[in-house]
């Protein structure tokens, strides 16, 4: 193959948060794709993903569960490389911002853009959304918090170094507008100008002083770069921008895509592009903004609770599988709505049925009737080449739909083909030609149509699907690699395979699944580092009688649980229990809570209210006698219940207060 140039591609660097779900997967199995189909159809090709480690939402995490934050995020990017290898993303770096490497190029930025009076130092006051680590006005926020998440902001005053956006406001509009390619799918470049770029462009707040867990400004380390300043850097930090070994970044910059999510199109096309404009390198060609893994409609989500586990869908129906299921179900760019149904579904019908069936058929056929022995084309007619042809001509499609990020009509244009292989079986019917020596160089004709089918299949579905072309091409009894590449699918040659080749029939390729019994199973629902399967139930217990602890747990287990500070509101007794109190708990700046506690036999409603409590405030809902209990308030107690009290907090605590 010859080379046809070089490709950058590159993911968001991930927020290192517990365990990243099918949502991130998602995005990194595209890029992964791509990259893969970049390889092997001759491009130079270099793909970069990591991880954005600094923050404030990582200094409060690591706070919370009492370990550093160098250890916090140390600990996860292991289960996050893990995850990567699981699910064969094979990028060619994998880039930290706490890497010293970043950081250094990072300052040398910053320096720069300071010494040439881009940056300048004056005082921030706004507003600061922390999940989404963004910087808002009054005016944008939305009904008091953030426009983009809906959670609350925080009031943020304090002196900062700002970036001179505005000045380059006119020549962004400008430029997204003479580059219709930038910004994909178009309709996002659309969003960009009106909704952030023509309101005005306000000069950027590029550091905190209240944030410690970032990357000092090196000339003056009170200060800490903004996240995402720092984080965007990542793209060139990783190729050695500003040092004396920047081949990678002369070999590869500008960056051909940056596919991320819908949400970070924002960052990634107006202030990534300013920055470098302003420090004199090439933009980016593409930003391409991908749609959301959904579940109900809602984006899946950390916060929003309802994730799916990557690796027990993976480790339950293999790599590749969900691999498939996430390119093909939703068109890419869209949102798509992600059940377990669905993906069964797919993988029954596509991967079981369509190419399971054709390759096992194909390969049984050859051996009843030619001992294993690939026959040759001695009869060749209309309906095989009516075949041929669209065999010859699958490739182009594939490339011209991948090409633009269309991964679901590329497998669908390759699962045309394999439709018409099987239908191409039941009009041929081997099993009739079989039956007279006169049919067999039709015999021999049609299964070697087919053989060559399922090898072109097999190579073109490696890049989404990287398992299971070798296990295809071990049944084909192939080993010529050459007959392995997009390139053997390229010469407008339709016959590849040597006659005579034994091949051998290997195990299902993807075993049908009994859907309904797979839908009983525990839900992938994050679990995390813990198989359901595995997780014992046990009956529920009566009273407050002290649970079992049968093994030490890790400081990381107990910093799972958030315990706050919460003082009663309200109080009342929950009609008809003689048990249950319902408690409405502030949190202080966390806002309220309902809770329904079991200690209606302690304590009165009137003597509760105002008592300063221990909340579990991260315990999954649950409803007690019909009413939603929001967490659990913790009490001392006897084992035979005779004796129960709350547990409370010395005089003076904040409401909201997090204990550990
Ligand atoms: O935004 N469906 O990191 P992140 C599809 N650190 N994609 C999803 C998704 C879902 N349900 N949930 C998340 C950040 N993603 C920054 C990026 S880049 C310089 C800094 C995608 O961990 C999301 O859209 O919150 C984003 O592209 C990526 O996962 C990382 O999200
Ligand atoms: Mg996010």
């Amino acid at each position: 193959m010859p080379n046809r140039g070089k490709f950058y591609i590159t993911t968001p660097i991930y927020y290192p948060s517990d365990n990243l779900h099918i949502g991130h997967a998602y995005c990194s199995t595209a890029a992964d794709s791509m990259a893969r189909f970049k390889r092997m159809t001759g491009y130079d090709t270099y793909f970069l993903t990591g991880t954005d480690e600094h923050g404030q939402k990582i200094e409060r995490k690591a706070k919370e569960k009492g370990v550093t934050p160098q250890a916090y995020v140390d600990h996860i990017v292991d289960g996050i490389k893990k995850l990567w290898k699981l699910m064969d993303i094979d990028y060619n770096d994998f880039i930290r911002t706490t890497d010293p490497r970043h950081v250094a190029c990072v300052q040398k930025v910053f320096k720069k853009l300071y010494d040439q009076g881009d940056i300048y130092k004056s005082e921030y006051e706004g507003w600061y959304c922390t999940p989404c680590e963004s910087f808002w006005t009054e005016l944008q926020l939305k009904e008091g918090c953030c426009p983009d998440c809906g959670r609350p902001v925080e009031k943020a005053k304090e002196e900062s170094y700002f970036f001179r956006m505005s000045k380059y406001q006119d020549w962004m509009i400008d430029y997204i507008q003479q580059h219709p390619d930038f910004i994909q799918p178009s309709s996002r470049a659309n969003e960009m100008i009106s909704n952030f770029l023509k309101p005005g462009l306000e000069d950027l707040c590029v550091s905190r002083t209240s944030i410690k867990w970032g990357i000092p400004v090196d000339f003056d380390p009170k200060h800490t770069v903004y996240v995402w300043v720092d984080a965007l850097t990542n793209y060139i930090s990783a190729l050695g921008y500003g040092t004396d070994h920047d081949e990678l970044y002369r070999r590869y910059w500008p960056a051909d895509v940056h596919l991320v999510g819908k949400e970070i199109v924002r960052f990634h096309s107006i202030i990534w592009p300013i920055m470098l404009h302003a420090i004199g390198e090439p933009l980016p060609k593409q930003i391409f903004g991908h749609g959301w893994l959904v579940i109900d409609g809602k984006k899946m989500g950390k916060s929003v609770g309802n994730v799916v586990d990557p690796v027990i869908l993976c480790n339950r129906y293999s790599s590749d599988a969900v691999r498939y299921f996430l390119m093909r179900e939703m068109p890419f760019g869209a949102d798509g709505e992600f059940t377990l149904r669905s993906m069964l579904t797919r993988i029954n019908a596509d991967l079981a049925n369509d190419l399971g069936n054709l390759v096992s058929r194909t390969v049984a056929m050859i051996e009843k009737y030619f001992e294993g022995g690939i026959p040759n084309c001695a009869d060749v007619q209309d309906v095989d080449k009516a075949l041929w042809q669209l065999a010859l001509d699958t490739p182009t499609s594939v490339e011209n739909a991948v090409n633009a990020f269309q991964f679901s009509q590329a497998l669908s244009a390759i699962w045309k083909l394999v439709g018409e292989c099987n239908r191409y079986i039941d009009v041929t019917a081997p099993w009739i030609l079989a039956r007279n020596e006169a049919d067999r160089p039709r015999l021999g004709t049609v299964l070697y149509t087919l053989a060559e089918c399922v090898r072109r299949v097999a190579v073109m579905i490696g890049f989404v699907m990287p398992r299971t072309p070798e296990r295809i091409f071990a049944q084909l009894g192939l080993e010529d690699r050459a007959e392995m590449t997009w390139d053997s699918l390229c010469d407008g040659q339709f016959c590849h395979l040597t006659c005579g080749t034994k091949v051998s029939k290997g195990e299902a390729l993807f075993p049908r699944l009994d859907i309904e019994k797979e839908l009983l199973r525990d839900q992938p629902k994050e679990e995390p580092k813990q198989e359901p399967s595995k997780v014992e139930k046990k009956p529920e217990k009566k009273g407050h009688s002290a649970p079992e602890f049968s093994e030490e747990i890790s400081i990381e287990d107990f910093g799972k649980i958030k315990l706050q500070v919460a003082r009663v509101l309200a109080c009342e007794k929950v009609e008809k229990s003689k048990k249950l109190l319902k408690l409405r708990l502030s949190l202080g700046k966390d806002g309220e809570r309902q809770v329904v506690s079991g200690i209606a036999q302690w304590y009165t409603p009137e003597e509760m209210v105002g008592k300063q409590v221990v909340l579990v405030a991260n315990l999954k809902p649950a409803k007690l006698a019909g009413i939603e209990s929001q967490g659990m308030v913790l009490c001392a107690a006897t084992d035979n219940d005779e004796k129960l009290k709350l547990m409370t907090v010395e005089d003076g605590m904040d409401d909201g207060a997090i204990i550990g």
